[in-house]
């Protein structure tokens, strides 16, 4: 049995598990939210919930899974659209307060990684993930490999451009496709609902106590869960943007089959029926052969923290051998 530490630094929060790479399963977990503006503050907050589960338990190593682009040798971010950065490449500031090797992946490449090795994509060589939270992530398993690219930065997908001159995004372009088909993506619509007093926006506004800039996307989940219209539009919307993009990706990819994971999918089929229903829509004809099935991630939010810790025990392995 191999335990390694797998930290999933989002947004919001960031969730820390000691994994048994044989089986996937996480046996301990910390969590802890993100100072996502001070990325000093972040590192260090990195390091305190590794060395606490260092402590715990015989780990060999630290993977960390960031939402951003990671270079090609896995130690540094090269940009992160949604998350302000340390003055220090981040795996050196965790390998220094913890002793422990740590390399860095990409938040939706390790979850892609996990779902391969454990969860919904099991089975399967080719598989195209989507994660959708604060914004949108991709990775690939192509043949079986982790597919990194040249510089380690493919599977960007969030930044896509989908609307000429559209929205702003975090990456300093415009209309990229995570600023329609993320979660922030619908939370920005739901608040531009409620401030402009939409006919049917009362229920998001009462949760929101009157004040707009107050929602958040679990407002609009629960919202809509509970059966509000406006809200399920929302989640639609949102949705569509995403199955009309995993469409445009199938004709580049080919993979065998697409998980959709990352906070948008505690929404469960209010966001994943109208998915499907624009990607059957919009995939290009196949002939006979099948059109790749879309399935929910199985590891839910913990992929991300699942596979870095699994990547970071290969290469641990790799540099004994
Ligand atoms: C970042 C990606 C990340 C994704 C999901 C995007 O804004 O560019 O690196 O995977 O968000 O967190
Ligand atoms: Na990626
Ligand atoms: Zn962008």
């Amino acid at each position: 049995m191999t335990l390694a530490i797998g930290v999933d630094i989002g947004g919001t929060k960031v969730a820390a598990g000691v994994i048994d790479t044989s089986t996937g399963t996480i046996i301990d977990r910390l969590r802890q939210p993100t100072p996502a503006h001070d990325g000093d503050a972040m590192a260090q907050a990195v390091t305190d919930v590794v060395r606490d589960l260092a402590g715990r338990h015989p780990v060999v190593a630290v993977g960390l899974g960031v939402p951003g682009f990671v270079n090609r040798t896995r130690d540094d971010i090269l940009t992160a659209p949604n998350l302000a950065l340390p003055s220090r490449p981040l795996a050196a500031l965790v390998r220094e307060g913890t002793g422990l090797p740590t390399t860095l992946e990409n938040d939706a490449n390790a979850a892609t990684w996990a779902e391969y090795r454990f969860g919904a994509a099991t089975g399967y060589d080719d598989v195209l993930m989507i994660t959708a939270g604060t914004g949108i992530g991709g990775g690939a398993v192509l043949g079986g490999q982790l597919h990194r690219g040249g510089a380690g930065t493919a599977l960007e997908v969030g930044h896509l451009r989908v609307v000429p001159d559209g929205l702003p995004c975090g990456c300093g372009k415009r209309g990229c496709w995570e600023s329609y088909g993320s979660g922030s993506a619908m939370t920005r619509s739901a608040r531009a609902l409620v401030a402009a007093g939409a006919p049917g926006s009362e229920a998001l506004a009462a949760r929101a106590g009157g004040d707009a800039g107050r929602l958040d996307g679990s407002m609009v989940t629960e919202a809509a869960l509970a059966g509000d219209p406006l809200s399920r539009r929302v989640l639609a919307e949102a949705g569509a943007w995403l199955g009309a993009g995993i469409a445009s990706l199938v004709a580049v990819l080919d993979p065998s089959v697409i998980v959709v994971g990352g906070g948008l999918g505690d929404a469960g089929v209010l966001v994943l029926d109208p998915l499907c229903e624009a990607y059957a829509d919009l995939v290009s004809p196949r002939g006979p052969a099948p059109v790749p099935p879309v399935v929910a991630a199985s590891l839910g939010n913990d992929a991300g923290m699942v596979g870095a810790a699994d990547l970071a025990a290969r290469e641990v392995g790799a540099l004994i051998s």
